[in-house]
């Protein structure tokens, strides 16, 4: 009886905190500008093992990989690469996050509960019907956009800067317009719902005055979630406000990044959360260009254009170096046919010029994403960049065949020992040829008149980074290839 009652007692009482790491932990993120981020761990230890999860930036659980004892503690990793040092602190817990690179967090995380953790109730999706097309980008659209090599170091006087760089550089007069603020523009909201832009951003509107008197429009960045995936206040359950606020700001472009709403809605909710936010834009009494963000998901090229989305990321986040520009780049061959006026597919935003590859290799990336028709957005600082990558960024006759107004985009003709061509139909019955060694040595690369659906040489062969007209002879082409490098060709 006596043993009974205790156990009781002891059952009864608030579960005490072990020594260990165990729990459910905030850690509070300020940032310089106004805003804390929340990243939360949810730690269930037992002796020295330890399982779990991360919730970096209010987004979903991201599983604990490796986990260790170190000291009172632990060392795990986590998908995104990210290095977790946790120890107990008294009541909180110590949390160092290494990045990668020298980037680097250390805080103490404060006690929380699941209830901070779990997302809203779900706003019920619209009914799904097919929106008009906004007529919008009947031509890939050309800017430059934050994210890539600024991410959350970007602010009103970078946005200002880089406006004029475009003009300066030339970049402007060969057809690139928007100017695109990514993640980590935003505050919070005030008290009558209205989205507000945290320190960085002063005054939207007259940001958007001022890139709009250079002739260039101004693009912006949301998510359908609760929060971006920066962990930045999204649109959720305020879509029409924030497509009107956008409209008052006089902005012109919206991509649209899926990030938090993921907790919420699944795949079979992708496309009416989309046509929800592609109806505001309908409606917001401004034309707003619209760029789905949801890395491919549900087969979004069968459905974006009925959401009146512009463009669409066909694939996860690319980065500045060969490996993923080419999985990305020579992957996008079964898309082609959702490709066309007023509708891209979009593989991601341009690394040229950011420093993790060679001139060649850029040249490659951006020659692939011309023959694809994608959206040229630079992704580099304007302000500072070489020539060789300006060189790149503004070759006209390769921008041309993004710009074609035909737009189809290229298929694969032919891939044989790390040489692949591929080619883009242009109108008037042109053919672009891009002949792309993906080799670290050079190569040969060729390809015959019949291949091209000709039956003689045609009457012109032009090298658009040579810029040089060859004359074409004999049964086809046949040339070298630099290492990672590219031949691109245009026949008439
Ligand atoms: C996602 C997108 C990126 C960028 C970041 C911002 O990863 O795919 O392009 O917008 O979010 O947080």
């Amino acid at each position: 009886m006596k043993l009974l009652l205790l156990t009781l007692v002891i059952a009864a009482a608030p579960a005490a905190r072990s020594s260990g790491v165990d729990g459910v932990w905030r850690l509070d993120q300020p940032k310089a500008w106004g805003v804390t981020l929340h990243t939360y761990l949810v730690l269930h230890q037992k002796g020295a093992t330890l399982e779990g999860g991360v919730y970096p930036n209010g987004s979903g659980e991201v599983a604990i990989r490796d986990p260790r004892p170190e000291g009172a503690g632990f060392v795990f990793t986590m998908a995104w690469g990210w290095t977790f040092h946790v120890r107990p602190d008294g009541a909180n817990l110590h949390v160092q996050i290494l990045y990668g690179g020298d980037a680097h967090d250390e805080a103490a995380a404060v006690p929380a509960s699941e209830a901070e953790i779990r997302p809203p109730v779900a706003i019920a999706p619209p009914a799904l019907r097919a929106l008009p097309d906004n007529g919008l980008l009947r031509t890939p659209p050309m800017g430059w956009n934050s994210w890539n090599h600024f991410e959350e170091k970007v602010d009103d006087k970078t946005v200002r800067e880089t406006a004029d760089a475009m003009v300066k550089s030339g970049m402007a007069a060969a057809g690139y317009v928007y100017v695109n603020i990514d993640d980590t523009w935003e505050a919070g909201r005030d008290a009558s719902g209205a989205i507000v832009p945290n320190r960085k951003f002063p005054d939207m509107k007259a940001l958007a005055d001022y890139v709009h008197s250079k002739g260039l429009k101004l693009g912006i960045y949301s998510s359908p979630g609760p929060v971006t995936c920066g962990g930045y206040e999204g649109s959720y359950g305020h879509e029409e406000q924030d497509a009107r606020t956008y409209a008052a700001w006089g902005i012109d472009y919206l991509k649209y990044d899926w990030c938090s709403a993921g907790r919420i809605y699944g795949i079979p909710e992708l496309r009416a959360i989309y046509q929800r936010m592609g109806d505001a834009l309908l409606h917001c009494g401004r034309p707003i260009a619209f760029s789905l963000c949801e890395y491919g998901m549900g087969d979004v090229w069968t459905w974006a254009p009925l959401v009146s989305g512009n463009l669409w990321r066909t694939t996860d986040d690319i980065s500045d170096n060969w490996k993923s520009m080419t999985n990305i780049g020579f992957n996008q061959d079964k898309l082609a046919p959702y490709a066309g006026p007023g509708h891209w597919n979009d593989p991601d935003m341009l690394e040229v010029g950011n420093g993790g590859m060679t001139p060649a290799e850029y040249r490659t990336h951006f020659s692939l994403w011309c023959l694809l028709s994608a959206p040229l957005m630079a992704g580099n600082d304007l302000r500072t960049m070489s020539d060789d990558t300006r060189e790149i960024l503004t070759n006209r006759e390769v921008i041309a065949l993004d710009q074609d107004p035909l737009g189809r985009q290229a298929t694969r003709l032919s891939a044989r020992d790390g040489v692949e061509v591929l080619t883009k139909p242009l109108q008037g019955g042109g053919l672009a040829v891009g002949l792309f060694n993906r080799n670290p040595a050079e190569a040969e690369a060729s390809f015959t008149w019949a291949e091209a659906g000709r039956t003689a040489p045609p009457a012109t062969l032009r090298d658009l980074w040579g810029h040089a007209d060859l004359s074409p002879s004999g049964d086809g082409f046949r040339g070298r290839v630099p290492a990672h490098g590219v031949v691109v060709l245009v026949l008439r």
